[in-house]
């Protein structure tokens, strides 16, 4: 079993007949993909990206992960959104949350120009004192702030620890083909550099340099993630929903929301699936979040979050759903042993491993979050490794796409994002805005 879709823990939320009435709106979101003639249809590069990728720029990956695990002791890889949470999901996933801690024949990565946080920023320098840097600077336009502002401090700091010519050996840029800043700086400074495809946005682009590059780094099989993910694209290819848990899944969040349940919580037991579950946030949420429709994608890490949101979610407001991704295997337990005295009465516990007592929690969430009103959706994976990683990316990509033509938007823009940024640039008092600047401060200083 490659995936599982289960829905049997949402049986009493829905009806057979409304989720066969959502059969047709499947098949007509699938025949849009297929024939490229829906909404965004200029960012559809994603969906045969497992098969059609640049296998020249593959092999330059490659090669530069093996040279950048001989000559670094830490990555930084500077980028926002799209351009930052998939690279992180995927290595947390696959080496676990503590990498940075446990890595030894691989260098550590870090994150950065994510937040414009000077204090979080000068904490990452301190931990480059003494270690061999290297950065990988990715933005698609090549002209996002954050990640600007991140890479102009890193550079300046490379350049005067390595001299120009070092430094220039140790930036990795991966950006548009041709335009943008950063690919003016990068042609001028002779970096190396890698393209995000054009008709690949970039919530949609982990399988692209923007993740290949750091996952290799970090000691991902880059190999095996595309296979899992060129599996995946023939398996959620029909266009059947019976025969398809992708669109089953897409067809069932509809359900919800028509009935009311505008929020979707991702639920993990797997502190290594947090940042998967930030990346399917960004995914599904600037993809179908516009036109004052959407559903609001939140999530949840099990047992965790028990203690903080599972009181929201058993006896809160009734307008959430819960998807559960559960992974059956997670590699090394820890068997909980039988103490002498009891003193902590943990001794029914005894010769069990914690995996088993996580399947018990998880079991008695489920049936409580449903006798609360929550229908809970599971996805099942065999596994945390690159194969089902990649499936689990496509699945996903996949859905968000279907369930986005089925709610009528346009998965593949994200206009709203650009609100916040004229007003900030204003306030900043970047050329060109001093009109919306004059009326902002009024409203500011009211
Ligand atoms: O999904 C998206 O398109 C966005 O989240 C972008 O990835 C994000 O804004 C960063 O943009 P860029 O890669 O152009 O710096």
């Amino acid at each position: 079993m490659a995936l599982n879709l289960n829905s049997k823990y949402s049986q009493n939320f829905f009806t057979n007949e409304e989720l066969s009435a959502l059969k047709p709106e499947i098949e007509a979101a699938h025949i849009s993909l297929k024939e490229r003639n829906g909404l965004g249809n200029d960012f559809l590069g994603w969906i045969n990206l497992p098969f059609d990728y640049d296998k020249d720029e593959f092999e330059r990956i490659k090669k530069a992960a093996e040279k950048i695990k001989n000559d670094t002791d830490v990555f930084i890889v500077i980028g926002i959104g799209g351009s930052y949470l998939g690279a992180r999901a995927a290595i947390e996933f696959l080496k676990g949350s503590y990498y940075n801690s446990t890595c030894k024949d691989t260098p550590q990565v870090y994150f950065s120009g994510n937040s414009i946080s000077g204090s979080e920023l000068s904490d990452l320098l301190k931990i480059c004192e003494g270690k061999r840097v290297s950065v990988n600077v990715i933005s698609k336009s090549g002209t996002t702030t954050e990640p600007a502002v991140a890479f102009r401090v890193f550079r300046k700091y490379l350049e005067e620890r390595y001299g120009e010519e070092e430094a220039a050996k140790r930036i990795y840029c991966t950006t548009d083909k041709a335009r943008g800043t950063l690919k003016a700086v990068a042609d001028q400074k002779g970096y190396e550099t890698f393209v995000i495809p054009d008709d690949v946005g970039g919530r949609f682009s982990v399988l692209t340099a923007v993740g290949l590059l750091p996952i290799a780094v970090a000691g991902g099989d880059i190999d095996a993630l595309m296979k899992g993910a060129a599996d995946a694209a023939r398996d959620y290819d029909i266009p059947d929903m019976d025969n398809n848990p992708c669109y089953q899944y897409a067809a069932l969040r509809n359900v919800f929301y028509r009935k009311g349940k505008s929020v979707e919580i991702l639920v993990s037991y797997q502190p290594r699936f947090t940042m998967m579950a930030e990346w399917f946030k960004q995914l599904y949420g600037e993809s179908e979040g516009k036109e004052n429709k959407g559903i609001f994608p939140a999530s949840v890490t099990f047992s965790t979050d028990l203690h903080s949101m599972g009181q929201y979610i058993q006896d809160g407001t009734r307008l959430m759903f819960e998807t559960v991704v559960n992974i059956k295997d997670n590699g090394d337990d820890i068997v909980i042993e039988e103490a002498e005295d009891n003193g902590d009465g943990l001794n029914f516990l005894a010769g069990k491993s914690m995996s088993f007592v996580n399947e018990k929690a998880f079991e008695g969430t489920i049936l409580a979050h449903v006798d609360g009103g929550a229908p809970n959706l599971v996805i099942t994976i065999d596994k945390a490794d690159e194969a089902n990683l990649g499936r689990l990316i496509y699945f996903f990509e996949k859905a968000c796409a279907i369930s986005g033509y089925v709610l009528k938007v346009n998965p593949f823009d994200q206009p709203g994002v650009e609100a916040y940024k004229k007003n900030m640039f204003a306030l900043l008092g970047k050329p060109g805005y001093e009109e919306l600047r004059e009326e902002l401060v009024k409203r500011i200083s009211k």
